[in-house]
């Protein structure tokens, strides 16, 4: 049986809203990467499909019908035609509704443990039209690895390359719900970044990003104050090179030089709030990429 399949938390690096659709979607341009912290999820043998919730954050979330993992099952299972089967355990880490998408993770973890485990060998355009009915994030999160978002996370493609260097996560343990994030935003659209191929070192990515953006940041402090707090106490940190909301926030992250300075940096932070300093995760999954060239 396969092992534990890592749910890596996505990072939005910056995120611009160019657009609405006429469904009131948001049209977005955001350069996703992920981090080493992240959720597990793993399949044992059983008869009816189940899931157990464990971690540090399990006890936040219920296993309930509609926990995406589970959604991400039945959707696969009824895809292929098969009856789904086994009992997942969710080891979840990542704090709920922080902007680093756990539940679009854990829901991408799903299709690509199960679609394995199932022996589905389900092709990657599929899996990943699959991945859109279940979230917006849900689609990059298969990718697991750098990539430009765009759409309404549906289009995907290569992320300039990225330097060697350190991130840390910072969320102040206050849920902040997506939709309402979206509906708080004022002001205009903003147009698509322009990104060079790749960065030399993280000082020029951190130079690049900075001239994009979160457009959602104003919002997400309108309806909770502390994270303007957690983006100043990042900013303030010896060796930060810039520091953003991730997504709809709360989570915020700061770019370091090195995934060392990232974690030392992590324990100046209040002990209140959820803390994780590393690096990025860049696994190869070739077998689940909807990316041009992503063999
Ligand atoms: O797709 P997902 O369930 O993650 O999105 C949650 C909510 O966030 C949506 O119902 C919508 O209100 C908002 N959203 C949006 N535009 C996007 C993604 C999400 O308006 N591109």
């Amino acid at each position: 049986m396969a092992g534990w399949e890592a749910a890596p938390a996505k990072v939005n690096l910056y995120l611009h809203v160019t657009g609405r659709r006429a469904d009131g979607y948001h049209l977005l341009d955001s350069l996703v990467a992920f981090a080493g912290a992240g959720d597990r999820l793993r399949l044992e043998p059983a008869g009816a499909l189940s899931l157990a919730l464990e971690g540090s954050e399990g006890a936040t979330l219920a296993a309930e019908p509609d926990n995406l993992v589970l959604r991400a099952a039945r959707l696969l299972a009824e895809a292929a035609g098969i009856p789904a089967s086994g009992r997942l355990r969710l080891e979840k880490n990542l704090p709920v509704a922080s902007g680093i998408g756990g539940g679009s993770a854990d829901a991408a973890a799903a299709l690509r443990l199960l679609d394995r485990a199932w022996g589905l060998g389900t092709a990657p355009e599929a899996l990943a039209a699959l991945a859109a009915r279940l979230g917006a994030d849900v689609p990059v999160c298969l990718e697991c690895r750098a990539t430009r978002m765009q759409g309404v996370g549906e289009i995907l493609s290569a992320a300039p390359a990225m330097p060697e260097c350190g991130i840390l996560l910072a969320n102040p343990r206050l849920p902040l719900p997506t939709p309402a994030v979206f509906r708080a935003r004022r002001g205009d659209f903003t147009p698509p970044a322009v990104l060079p191929s790749g960065w030399a070192d993280a000082a020029a990515m951190a130079r690049s990003l900075a001239a994009c953006r979160n457009d959602l940041e104003e919002a997400a402090i309108s309806l909770c104050p502390p994270v303007a707090e957690v983006l100043a106490a990042l900013a303030a940190l010896p060796g930060c090179l810039l520091a953003r909301m991730s997504g709809s926030g709360a989570t915020c992250f700061a770019l370091f030089p090195d995934a060392g300075s990232a974690e030392s940096a992590a324990a100046i932070l209040p002990e209140a709030w959820w803390r994780w300093g590393g690096g990025f995760t860049n696994p190869p999954l070739p077998a689940y990429s909807a990316l041009a060239g992503g063999a």
